[in-house]
């Protein structure tokens, strides 16, 4: 039995396969519309979301199987205190693959060594989002053609944003890929991923504080929102929160075929006003986490068809 509770659980090779699926699905919907037919898919969602949630439960009906789940730990049993492992084991009874986001890093983990059926981690506090990793490399796929030869840029809150995590060591096994990261001081890259993983691995990325210094070596610029659930105290996040803004004006310094990413909600990283841009691609974005979760999910359940 797999799960996918952080971006190295798959190789390479198994990624692509899941990216070559996703886009198998597309050209030919009707041939998987029962591709999941009589399983069940639970959404355990014990912190916010919309993308991740709905995406995982329309990708789920649209291979014609069945959904159920809560949409926060107030409408479970969490708050009455049951534990990750008792929830995972009562709900293993009742269907055939989880996803599950959670407040706690390592909650996953937890959930994995306690299920009887496949656990895809769909957040797991500001650890890892395997699943919007995959949602990234097929909309870069599908964007630039390739995921190696590309300098990557990101922006915003680097420390807390466990897409970015995800995606740096998901991209750190393609060939050529200059990482470039943009973050105040104090947002910057947590000390596991620049020691434990870039330094490590002999891995050089740049840092640089200011957009306007760098967009325009851009292909792929991914920005993130400041991650104000995860700050300790108010003040600090409304000093930072508008720390990079990205609008039609500072586009002007960037390569015509840049691809904009960002993994969404947006709050005000992005300007509205770059939303008509070709090179906009965060609601492409969203519609790619839908074909690249029922790619996951066949793939996790074995369905071959
Ligand atoms: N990208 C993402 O995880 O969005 P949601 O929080 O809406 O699921």
């Amino acid at each position: 039995m797999r799960h996918l509770i952080e971006p190295f659980d798959f190789t390479v090779a198994e990624i692509d396969k899941i990216l070559d699926l996703a886009d198998e699905i597309v050209k030919d919907k009707e041939k998987y519309q029962e591709a999941c037919k009589h399983k069940t898919l639970a959404t355990l969602f014990f912190e916010p979301s919309t993308r991740t949630r709905l995406s995982f439960e329309a990708a789920m009906l649209e291979l014609g199987g069945n959904v159920l789940g809560f949409s926060s730990a107030q409408s479970s049993s969490a708050a009455k205190g049951e534990s990750v492992a008792d929830t995972i084991r009562t709900v293993c009874c009742y269907a055939d693959i989880i996803a599950m986001r959670h407040p706690k890093e390592g909650s996953a983990l937890v959930a994995k060594n306690y299920a009887t059926v496949p656990i895809i981690n769909a957040g797991d506090g500001g650890h890892n989002h395997p699943t919007q990793t995959l949602t990234d490399l097929l909309t870069i796929r599908r964007e630039k053609g390739r995921l190696n030869n590309l300098t990557v840029g990101f922006c915003g809150d680097l420390k807390f944003g466990r897409t970015v995590h995800s995606l740096i060591k998901a991209l750190s096994r393609y060939e050529n890929i200059d990482f470039v990261m943009i973050s105040p001081e104090e947002l910057q890259l947590p000390g596991y991923i620049r020691e434990d993983f870039f330094k490590k691995n002999n891995i050089t990325f740049r840092q640089y504080e200011r957009m306007e210094d760098v967009i325009g070596e851009l292909d792929i610029i991914y920005m993130t929102r400041v991650q104000r659930e995860r700050f300790f105290n108010e003040a600090d996040y409304i000093r930072l929160k508008d720390s990079y803004i990205l609008n039609a004006e500072k586009l002007k310094m960037a390569k015509p075929d840049l691809s904009i990413l960002h993994p969404l909600p947006r709050v005000n990283e992005i300007s509205t006003d770059v939303d008509s841009d070709p090179r906009a691609c965060y609601f492409r974005q969203a519609l790619n986490g839908k074909h690249v979760r029922m790619a996951l999910i066949m793939t996790l359940l074995g369905i071959n068809i």
